[in-house]
């Protein structure tokens, strides 16, 4: 009784559906009934994650949340409209649990860093608890270092066509042996033009935007930028004209002070000492070119 005092008070925050599925979950791993429930620090728009904690072994509950996400909505469709990926044709969709489980079979099937699927119905998925922190904790924290190799993993599964979509730096995890990790697919990236490059280039170009974007040491990763990531992607053949425009549609995004904003957008404080390494990011890819 008393120990199950702080999971039922968090039940209780759980929509009904959401704290059912949880209960489903608990059942279906041996000694849930003494589970450990937690939130993580940071939690998005889409999506209820709950760390399950059953005698040392961690779990990861995954549903979706039941938002008609118009202000999410909103605020992506004007992002990726900056970008210019949508008037060329791509277009963006939110996976309901099935595609994304479906997409995670994928990817492990193909050998790619994701967790390990556990569990899942329609609507919830139990999957494997990853050690470690986010690229976006480790580049506000001024560690740079990472970018590359997280670059070099996403490479990795273009190779194999396969997408990630939507790996701004908190969906990019380094484990604590130091290999990167991702996490995270709800968000799922089309182009009509067909097997162009473009995705991958987008999938590229924002990952190292956002790596600009959110790090403390902005000096440092441009370097990173220019003599490590540069002539990696080049060699490994990407559009860097594409990358380059990409980018700075991204910049004009976030630069813009009548960009729709809410709750979950970073203040607007954090960008005024953008403009310069922005500018900068996006004349390395010109002369790239
Ligand atoms: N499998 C996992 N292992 C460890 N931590 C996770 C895992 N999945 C999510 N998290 C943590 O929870 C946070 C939010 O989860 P995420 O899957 O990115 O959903 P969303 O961004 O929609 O909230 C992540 O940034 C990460 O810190
Ligand atoms: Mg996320």
């Amino acid at each position: 009784m008393m120990k199950s005092s702080v999971e039922e008070k968090l039940k209780n925050t759980l929509p009904k559906d959401i704290a059912e599925g949880l209960e489903q979950a608990l059942n279906y791993l041996p000694g849930g009934k003494t589970a450990k429930i937690e939130k993580p620090e940071s939690e998005g728009l889409f999506n209820h994650i709950l760390f399950i904690t059953i005698a040392g072994d961690r779990y990861v509950f995954r549903a979706r949340r039941d938002v008609s996400t118009e202000a999410g909505d909103a605020y992506m469709q004007y992002m990726y409209e900056a970008t210019g990926f949508i008037q060329n044709g791509g277009s963006f969709k939110l996976r309901n649990i099935a595609d994304e489980v479906d997409f995670l079979q994928r990817a492990l099937a193909a050998g790619l860093p994701v967790p390990k699927l556990i569990h899942a119905t329609e609507d919830w998925m139990l999957i494997e608890y990853v050690t470690g922190k986010t690229l976006c904790e480790f580049l506000e924290a001024g560690e740079v270092k990472f970018l590359p190799k997280i670059l070099q993993e996403m490479n990795l599964a273009h190779r194999q066509g396969i997408i990630y979509a939507d790996r701004w730096g908190g969906n990019e995890m380094i484990d604590d042996e130091g290999n990167v990790r991702m996490i995270d697919f709800d968000i799922e990236w089309f182009y009509q033009g067909g097997n162009d490059g473009t995705l991958e280039a987008l999938e590229m170009a924002w990952t190292i935007f956002n790596a600009m974007r959110v790090t403390s040491r902005r000096d440092d990763l441009l370097k990173i930028v220019e003599i490590e990531v540069l002539p990696a992607i080049k060699a490994w053949g990407y559009d860097i004209a594409k990358m380059k425009k990409f980018i700075e549609g991204l910049c004009n995004f976030y630069l813009d002070p009548n960009k729709p904003s809410n709750a979950w957008s970073l203040p607007n404080s954090l960008y005024i000492s953008m403009p310069e390494p922005a500018n900068r990011l996006v004349a390395m890819f010109a002369e790239a070119n």
